[in-house]
């Protein structure tokens, strides 16, 4: 059963991704939103309808958003306010108990080959029964310090290992000499395990993460297929990810390395890097005149945007908002951002 994390707030992407509408709703590198391309990488007949879990003031948009590719979630779990991927993860265990194991996908992701995903997902499936917490290894290109790194260990069954070790969000020189050494891949954020697995191993690790959870559940507020978490309840959970709270301290953790043109399109960056540009390495959306103009991501909803002789900018226009930097420099929109709040 697939289960969809829609809270996260994807600053980076300013000024198109807001708090109102973040990242993961919006049409980023197709014309189908993130939150949709999401869904639609686990459609069909192999899979159940999803459990979304998302932030409660999304909750039209989200549910508009999957009607409109006829992916209806069983459930759409609308949280008060985030608490992070541990809380929110334990959310849909409990609501799930029981049933099929849980594909756990944040919802602002890439996979470019979509059966390679599945391939994994299907040689993960037999050790996901024994109750394995098996996530997904992605070949690093450098290192990065937002991302989890995994040492991957011995083959346990057919593209499947045992993780050696669990290093989240490394310091620049850790994450250096992790990419160096060769035995390790990036952790993909998505998780295959059944939801007595995880709940055991948040019990064992984070009870009070997991006792918060379930006492919000008890006081929930059910209309149709949305669920309320009671805001009270679900505020007093500690605020942590599944990665810190679960994956870097349980026992049976495994991985299974796959190449499928994945991203986490984390920034401008990463978006022109991972888009098909024109003839002159442009990428362009919106309504943008370009002259002598190369390798620029340009992105306007509403402004007219016209450029003349300039290269590897990356210029981006929402509403009364306009972002000018070079290419490279995309990770400091969080400066900025901090710098704007003064
Ligand atoms: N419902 C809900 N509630 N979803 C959330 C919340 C929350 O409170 N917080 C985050 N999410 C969603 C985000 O929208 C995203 O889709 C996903 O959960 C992961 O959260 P991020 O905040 O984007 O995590 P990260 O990028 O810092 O790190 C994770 O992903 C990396 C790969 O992109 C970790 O799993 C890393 O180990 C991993 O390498
Ligand atoms: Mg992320």
């Amino acid at each position: 059963m697939p289960v969809i994390l829609s809270g996260g707030s994807g600053t980076r992407l300013w000024p198109m991704s807001r708090p109102e509408k973040p990242k993961q709703l919006l049409a980023l590198t197709a014309d189908e939103t993130m939150l949709q391309l999401t869904a639609a990488r686990a459609h069909g007949d192999a899979f159940a309808a999803p459990v979304v879990v998302a932030n409660a003031a999304h909750a039209d948009e989200v549910e508009a958003q999957l009607a409109g590719i006829g992916a209806a979630p069983s459930a759409l779990i609308l949280e008060p306010a985030g608490r992070n991927t541990a809380p929110a993860i334990a959310l849909a265990a409990l609501v799930a108990k029981g049933k099929s194991p849980l594909l756990v996908m944040p919802s602002d992701h890439v996979i470019a080959d979509r059966e390679a995903f599945h391939a994994a997902i299907h040689a993960a499936l037999p050790l996901v029964e024994q109750g394995w917490l098996v996530t997904f290894g992605i070949t690093p290109d450098a290192p990065e310090t937002g991302y989890g790194y995994i040492k991957v260990g011995e083959e346990i069954a057919a593209g499947v290992h045992r993780v050696a070790r669990f290093v989240e969000k490394p310091k620049r020189d850790v994450a250096e000499a992790m990419v160096a050494a060769g035995d390790h891949a990036w952790n993909g954020g998505i998780f295959l395990f059944c939801a007595e697995a995880y709940l055991a191993a948040l019990e064992a690790h984070r009870p009070d993460i997991l006792a918060a959870v379930k006492r919000s559940l008890e006081a929930a507020r059910h209309d149709g297929a949305r669920i309320y978490p009671d805001a009270g309840a679900f505020a007093a959970s500690p605020s942590d990810s599944i990665d810190y709270a679960v994956m870097e301290k349980a026992e049976r953790v495994a991985v299974v390395p796959v190449a499928m043109g994945w991203s986490d399109v984390g920034s401008w960056d990463a978006l022109h890097a991972i888009s098909a540009g024109d003839a002159g390495g442009n990428v362009v959306a919106g309504e943008v005149i370009m002259l002598d103009t190369r390798n620029c991501l340009v992105r306007s909803d509403g402004a007219k945007v016209a450029m003349v002789g300039v290269e590897d900018l990356i210029v981006v226009a929402s509403g009364n908002d306009i972002l000018i930097l070079p290419r490279g420099r995309s990770q400091d929109v969080k400066l900025l951002l901090e710098a704007m709040k003064g």
